[in-house]
């Protein structure tokens, strides 16, 4: 009896100890342990675009990616079968964002408004990716009222995609590669979500939502390993609905994971949580986050696959980096308990500065914020470069920054 009394006093004490990390304000991160000196950072990125921005004048083309030991941006059409047309104008939107210069805001409407007709776009689902850092923060952060229709349009353009049968949007077309025979998703396109989401909010289809919804329980249920790490590619019956096969085209081997792609699953249900509020999805942000966590070296910057990462010849891939930072400013601000919200805060710091560290960042060797990037080793192109993706994900996880340090004066 007296132990039963003693166990249950325990009990008691543990349940009291934990409730009292719970805070009443969810986004307030108090005491930082990390500091990092984030107007530098900034100011870094702003001096970069002074450099590169005069150099691309092309407007029918966007800033890819800067080779391994080049200095400059090397430019690609933006063609609708290329899902980084966005990106340049949406580093542009943060840039703006953080500085307040008009001179980005004006240079932002010029890139944005060169490919319109991508609102059309039905061939894959990475008109997700086009539209909304270009579009998306034009209204957002630019007060562009006037695109919403295209955003709208693109909403639906993307889930004219969705396959009932199986629950998920179809990434991309079977001809893209010669094993694809029936529906194909890949984790990447978690990300597309947003702009489902955005639409069902701003006057759009109601069903834009269900299908977001739908698409992340999906693949919830099925591109992730026990341990929380996930696959990069499913192959589905697109009448049954059945998985086919699980694969990679990206990661080292099919079985592997691929570090942009659990990156991927970090940020969308991140933000699947924050658009739906369905403590599930927050479940399971923090499961695939702390399987992240829990492979990163001490910089901070996975290699490009977990699976090769015990090689240290192997290539880094800060763009997975940068989207997680982003991601983890996000859920440090959602998350219930005061310690996650300062162990997700920490984390996520801890990458901006390794990531503006003389390491990782361009300043001095490229035209780029940040450098060892790895867009497909697997495919043989994109190893240790500077990709113009990791530094939109880079500026905005400083912009998420910026404002929660002045919210909560820190
Ligand atoms: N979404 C394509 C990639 O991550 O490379």
């Amino acid at each position: 009896m007296r132990f039963k009394i003693l166990f249950l006093t325990c009990l008691a004490f543990l349940v009291a100890c934990k409730n009292s990390n719970k805070t009443e304000d969810v986004s307030t991160i108090s005491k930082p342990e990390i500091e990092i000196d984030l107007q530098k950072q900034i100011n870094d990125c702003e001096n970069q675009l002074e450099i590169a921005v005069p150099k691309l004048t092309d407007l029918t083309k966007h800033p890819r990616l800067i080779e391994t030991d080049a200095t400059e941006w090397k430019q690609v059409g933006n063609h609708k079968l290329i899902w980084t047309s966005g990106f340049y104008p949406g580093v542009l939107w943060y840039a703006y964002d953080v500085t307040g210069n008009k001179r980005w805001k004006d240079e932002a409407i010029k890139r944005t408004e060169v490919f319109e007709d991508f609102k059309n776009i039905t061939e894959h689902h990475d008109i997700g990716f086009m539209m909304f850092p270009a579009y998306g923060l034009g209204y957002k952060i630019g007060g562009k009222k006037e695109y919403k229709d295209i955003l709208l349009t693109s909403a639906a353009s993307l889930a004219s995609r969705f396959n009932p049968n199986v629950g998920t949007i179809k990434s991309w077309s079977n001809k893209m590669h010669p094993r694809w025979q029936q529906h194909i998703t890949i984790i990447d396109n978690m990300l597309n979500l947003e702009l489902l989401f955005w639409a069902a909010k701003h006057g759009g289809d109601k069903k834009f939502y269900d299908i977001a919804v739908k698409h992340a329980e999906t693949t919830m249920k099925n591109h992730f390993r026990d341990d929380y790490t996930s696959w990069h590619v499913l192959e589905y019956d697109s009448i049954n609905g059945n998985i086919l096969n699980r694969h990679t085209k990206q990661g080292y081997a099919d079985d592997s994971r691929w570090s942009r792609g659990q990156a991927w699953g970090v940020y969308g249900y991140t933000m699947v949580y924050k658009e739906t509020k369905d403590k599930k999805f927050l479940d399971f942000a923090q499961k695939i986050t702390d399987a992240y966590l829990d492979l990163l070296p001490e910089d901070m910057v996975p290699a490009w696959d977990f699976d090769v990462q015990s090689d240290p010849n192997e290539e880094k891939d800060a763009s997975a980096a940068a989207i997680v930072a982003s991601a983890l400013l996000d859920l440090s601000t959602l998350v219930e308990y005061e310690t996650d919200q300062k162990r997700y805060y920490n984390a996520a710091v801890k990458m901006l500065k390794s990531l503006g560290s003389e390491n990782y960042s361009g300043v001095g060797k490229a035209d780029s914020f940040l450098l060892h990037s790895t867009g497909a080793k697997s495919l043989g192109h994109e190893i240790d470069v500077a990709l113009i993706y990791a530094d939109y994900y880079y500026i905005e996880a400083l912009s998420r920054l910026k404002k929660i340090k002045t919210n909560n004066k820190l």
